[in-house]
Formats: structure tokens, sequence, C-alpha cells
């Protein structure tokens, strides 16, 4: 039975360091595209507690289309260049936005949500799609998160099917 074990840790490098490995081999031994990130999701989900929303996002027909994602009901469909969620599919760079409200064109999937984090999704130097996180709090997220999700983007990019869009 697949699982994810945490320890009360409460440091967040520590709780990547925990974490990390468990997402490999949570996906390590199936393919299937939308098992592996709906599971990617929900162990997110679970192991980060400033976490409110954490779901992806893939490029269809050249805009951003939801993807499986754990929280509440979320916007569908995203344009490239808008949002946090587009602005760092076009800029292919991780965003890191303290306070939702200050970021221009932000959209409000989630009323509560005060501050977020955006990984773009790489295969082959093209972005398919992007990892996002919200929080309810503001300032919840950081380099820590910001390099430590870059490695869940990459462990995407193993599994990401050629030519699914
Ligand atoms: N806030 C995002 C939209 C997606 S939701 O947060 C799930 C954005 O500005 O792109």
């Amino acid at each position: 039975m697949e699982q994810i074990k945490l320890s009360s840790a409460t440091e967040k490098a520590e709780i990547y360091r925990e974490l990390l490995p468990q997402l490999e081999s949570l996906v390590s031994g199936e393919n299937d595209f939308i098992a592996n990130t709906a599971n990617l999701s929900a162990a997110l989900k679970q192991a980060l507690p400033y976490a409110s929303w954490v779901g992806f996002y893939f490029v269809k027909e050249g805009d951003l289309v939801v993807g499986a994602f754990q929280g509440k009901v979320a916007c569908t469909g995203i344009k490239v260049g808008s949002g946090v969620c587009g602005t760092a599919a076009a800029q292919k760079k991780t965003i890191v936005v303290p306070n939702v409200a200050e970021f221009p064109g932000h959209i409000y999937c989630d009323p509560d949500s005060k501050s977020e984090i955006v990984v773009p999704l790489l295969r082959m130097g093209m972005v398919v799609g992007v990892l996002d996180i919200d929080s309810s709090n503001y300032d919840s997220f950081d380099t820590v998160d910001a390099e430590n999700l870059e490695r869940v983007a990459g462990i995407v990019g193993k599994f990401f099917p050629e030519g699914i869009y």
C-alpha cells in the first residue's frame, strides 16, 4: 500500500528531506500520468501544513488547464501570461508570491488564498505545465520551497508522456 510517512518535523527543509525520496518512490513503479500527478498532489498537501491548495495545470492548445489537485474547486483554464500560473509558464521560472493581493493580475480561485508559489514543469526545455501551491497565510513560501518543488517538477518531467497535449 502506498503511503507517506512523516515525522513530527516542523522545519521546512526537514519536511522536504523526508518527503522527496518518498515522492520518488511513490511514482517509481507507475508511469500513468494521472495516477502519478494525483498522488503527488495528495502527498504534497498531506506533508505541507501551510498548503491550502496543491495542484497541476497543464498546457493544452497553448493555454493552461487544471489537472490533478487537492483542495477546493479551482479555475479550469488560465491563459499563458495571466495570473501567477500563466506568468510562471510564460517566463519559465518559479514565482514566489508573499501576498497575492500585490501580484498584478493574480487570479483568485479561492478567496482565502493569501500567498502562492508556482513552479514551471519543463520537458525537453518546453513548458508543459505548472505546479501551483496556495496558502491561506501570508508569506508561506520561500527559497526552500522553491528549490524542493523544482525537484518535484523534475520528478514529473521523468514520467511526463510525450505528446500528451
Ligand atoms: N492564483 C492562480 C490561479 C490558480 S489557483 O490559485 C488554484 C493564479 O493567479 O494563476
